[in-house]
């Protein structure tokens, strides 16, 4: 008798693959251990993902970093897990997973610290009975990734004879084009490019992959999805906290290269990107980096920067940028960032998108508008009543906080008139899952192990955001700002950013 053959499509092979969750015995190699990413985001997230029964039962994490710690780490990781994951004290798995953190000291340049550290790995390994499986994860101050991978090479640490060996690189994945050329150039030399993990954490936000199951996912929205119903679409991501002690990094940095090349690209991507084949790296990553490139060179005047001087911030007051600690008191790094762009392509031309992020803002918001384009007649006189301007649709995607999505549309107020109003149909991830106390690391930390990059970045992706605005940095950094501080903190950011919408005849959300 004939069998009927099975079809299976790569979509549905990924997915299958996808429900297998649990990694390889893994050890978790820290680099810049000691900074606070470790202690905020990285074990408690390592810790969600044991609560959840999602970590191999040989398991190790080894904290790296230049300080004698030996004593203080694996407590200092005990009181960021209760502090910042939301973590019981007496939690029943608590114990036994602190058990399982280790420490090494060492220079980032030192091969002797190298070479330790690749025998502590080895008598770990037999300890726990594993299979030679590592994830390093570069979590230090990015001047010393070069170091490192260099080392990992030099000490055959990065591809040994058994087990598989992952990178995760942290952002900034270089400072401007030339630099990220340069680092991949590094990366590649010593990993294959299948090793490689470039980290940015927005993509393990479960609102930010909900852009693409709202898009994908459902059949409404993607037919009016493009230029014939969409009149703009604006992306912000305010922050109301400053720079939090770490200015010797936003010195260099700045909000453009701290945000808006990688967690703000990565936003407008997913927005913007074709239904790709299916969900996963290769495809994903082609579907994203078209966009990038369908973007046409930034024009000076559609980039804007500002600096936050003292205000008040949710009732307090606070100070400027420039009396920051360890902040240059002439500083001009910006601590905000403003842009306008296309994308010329079928689905997109002639729509701007205006981007927008910044520090010391009026309050904490990252979220995504999709502004329709008002009805071509408008039937219902708007002139009375109580709501003047009929409003166009609106989608909104809260990234966070208050997670969720609302569409508005115009309703008729009961009443002998056509009176019409807006308002908003709405969804809320609290409401409808409950709370969680996730962070993001923990989908990319599982997937890294997994060998999954579908939510990472590729060498392509990484060289067209940075070609895109390395020519607005460096023309901010030829011309000096003259007029910084340029917004008071707790403000929206400076006049110029409502100026680059206020010339279209539009303005920014005051969400
Ligand atoms: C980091 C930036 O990548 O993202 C920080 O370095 C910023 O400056 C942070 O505050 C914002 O992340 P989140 O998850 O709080 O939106």
């Amino acid at each position: 008798m004939a069998t009927a053959e099975v079809r299976v499509s790569p979509g549905e092979q990924a997915a299958a693959r996808q429900l297998e969750r649990i990694p390889e015995p893994t050890i978790v190699v820290i680099f810049g251990a000691s900074g606070d990413l470790t202690k905020k985001k990285l074990l408690p997230a390592l810790f969600h993902l044991e609560q959840a029964g999602l970590l191999p039962e040989q398991f190790a994490v080894v904290g790296v970093a230049r300080r004698p710690l030996q004593e203080e780490f694996p407590r200092d990781m005990r009181a960021g897990i209760l502090q910042y994951g939301g973590v019981e004290a007496g939690h029943a798995r608590l114990d036994d997973f602190i058990s399982r953190i280790r420490y090494h000291a060492m220079n980032f340049d030192d091969p002797g610290g190298f070479g330790r550290l690749k025998d502590l790995l080895a008598s770990i390994e037999r300890e726990l009975g594993g299979q030679g499986n590592r994830l390093y994860y570069l979590a230090t101050a990015p001047e010393h990734f070069a170091d490192i991978i260099h080392h990992l090479g030099e000490q055959g640490m990065a591809r040994p004879e058994r087990g598989k060996v992952r990178v995760i690189i942290e952002k900034p994945f270089g400072h401007d084009l030339a630099s990220a050329r340069l680092l991949n150039d590094d990366v590649n030399s010593v990993f294959d490019e299948s090793q490689i993990f470039r980290i940015d954490h927005y993509l393990g936000k479960e609102t930010v992959q909900n852009i693409l199951v709202f898009r994908f996912a459902n059949g409404i929205f993607e037919p009016v999805w493009n230029r014939n119903f969409i009149d703009h679409v604006q992306i912000t991501a305010a922050e109301d906290i400053g720079i939090e002690g770490r200015g010797p990094f936003y010195e260099k940095a700045g909000a453009m290269r701290d945000v808006v090349q990688n967690h703000m690209m990565e936003l407008l991507s997913f927005v913007a990107m074709e239904p790709p084949v299916s969900f996963e790296a290769d495809a994903m990553r082609s579907e994203k980096v078209k966009v990038w490139r369908s973007i046409p060179p930034i024009h000076p005047m559609d980039a804007m920067r500002g600096q936050y001087g003292p205000g008040q911030v949710n009732g307090f007051p606070v100070k400027g940028y420039r009396e920051e600690d360890r902040v240059d008191p002439q500083s001009g790094t910006e601590t905000f960032a403003a842009l306008k762009l296309g994308i010329e392509n079928w689905r997109w031309a002639g729509v701007p998108f205006y981007l927008r992020a910044g520090k010391r803002l009026s309050k904490r918001v990252t979220e995504i508008r999709i502004q329709f384009k008002q009805p071509p007649q408008l039937l219902f006189n708007t002139s009375s009543g109580s709501c003047k301007d009929l409003q166009p649709n609106l989608i909104t995607m809260r990234i966070q906080p208050d997670e969720g999505i609302s569409l508005r549309f115009g309703a008729k107020v009961p009443s002998p008139n056509m009176e019409v109003c807006p308002v908003v149909m709405d969804f809320n991830y609290a409401n409808a899952f409950g709370k969680s106390s996730a962070n993001g690391y923990e989908r990319l930390l599982l997937d890294a192990m997994l060998g999954d990059a579908t939510l990472f970045a590729h060498r392509d992706g990484v060289e067209a955001t940075w070609s895109l605005l390395t020519p607005i940095l460096d023309s901010w950094a030829a011309a000096r700002p003259k007029d910084f501080p340029n917004y008071a903190s707790g403000a929206w950011g400076p006049k110029s950013a409502d100026a680059l919408l206020e010339r279209d005849g539009r303005a920014w959300s005051q969400s």
